[in-house]
């Protein structure tokens, strides 16, 4: 299986030009905190989340009348917007708020990465809470990955990617011919080396995570860096993202 991360969004389309078009599994990773809230709202029970690029199409999608059931979800600068329903905290997302419900998702950085996905990717969302999943089922696709790090403002995350090198070695577990294809991946590789031994301490010197302890969230940091605590597996189908469920059992630890 071949892999590359893209470690910053401009830089997108080079990184799937490497896959010439072909059919790839597009991974979006934002550890904090737009993956590890859509992991925790669908394993909390709500039905689907819809992923929006910004919020005036959160607020025209929540008028269509097939969205009476729907909420708006989403942050500006980490915190709850006017009018929404819930922000972006994973804490927020309880099973009594989301169960049963459709989430229209307006984050900054995660929502867009989403709504960047190419056409007829195999869409599936990661993070640190469900990395083991995530990895069974990007092997059972058997497709080409790209990792897409959702980054912040259109720069560099560390806590991204650092995720994206978690990924990979968890891939490596099952497919010992993985081949990193780009230097994003190698970088990433070096980074989870680097942290695995504490990988909610990349949290906490990240530029983001020390900005989400700043303005009061900083309980989120370790909660989006517990390894494989929300293990399922968040895929995109026609625009809605669900719980996908196994292809085969996932191993147990
Ligand atoms: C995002 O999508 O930019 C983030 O999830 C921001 C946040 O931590 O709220």
């Amino acid at each position: 299986m071949h892999i590359a991360v893209n470690l910053v969004p401009g830089t997108l389309a080079r990184e799937l030009s490497l896959f010439e078009g072909g059919p790839v599994t597009y991974v979006v990773v934002d550890i904090l905190r737009a993956s590890t809230v859509i992991c925790t709202a669908l394993s909390h029970g709500a039905e689907s989340v819809i992923p929006v690029g910004d919020i005036e199409a959160a607020r025209v999608l929540l008028g269509r009348t097939d969205m009476r059931n729907a909420m708006l979800c989403g942050e500006r600068g980490g915190r709850k917007l006017d009018g929404f329903d819930l922000g972006n905290s994973p804490a927020e997302y309880t099973t009594e708020k989301v169960g049963g419900r459709t989430l229209i998702f307006a984050s900054t950085n995660g929502s867009v990465a989403l709504t960047a996905a190419p056409r007829d990717a195999t869409v599936l969302v990661g993070g640190l809470v469900n990395v083991s999943a995530l990895a069974h089922s990007i092997v059972q696709h058997d497709q080409p990955v790209l990792i897409a790090c959702a980054g912040k403002e259109n720069g560099f995350s560390l806590e991204d990617a650092v995720g994206a090198g978690a990924i990979i070695s968890k891939l490596w577990e099952t497919d010992p011919e993985l081949e990193l294809v780009n230097d994003g991946a190698r970088a990433a590789q070096v980074l989870w080396d680097q942290y695995k031994s504490d990988p909610v301490m990349p949290l906490w010197q990240s530029q983001h995570g020390i900005y989400l302890i700043e303005i009061g969230f900083g309980a989120d940091l370790s909660v989006c860096g517990a390894i494989d605590s929300v293990p399922i597996v968040p895929i995109l189908r026609d625009g809605r993202i669900v719980a996908e469920p196994p292809i085969s059992p996932f191993p147990q630890n």
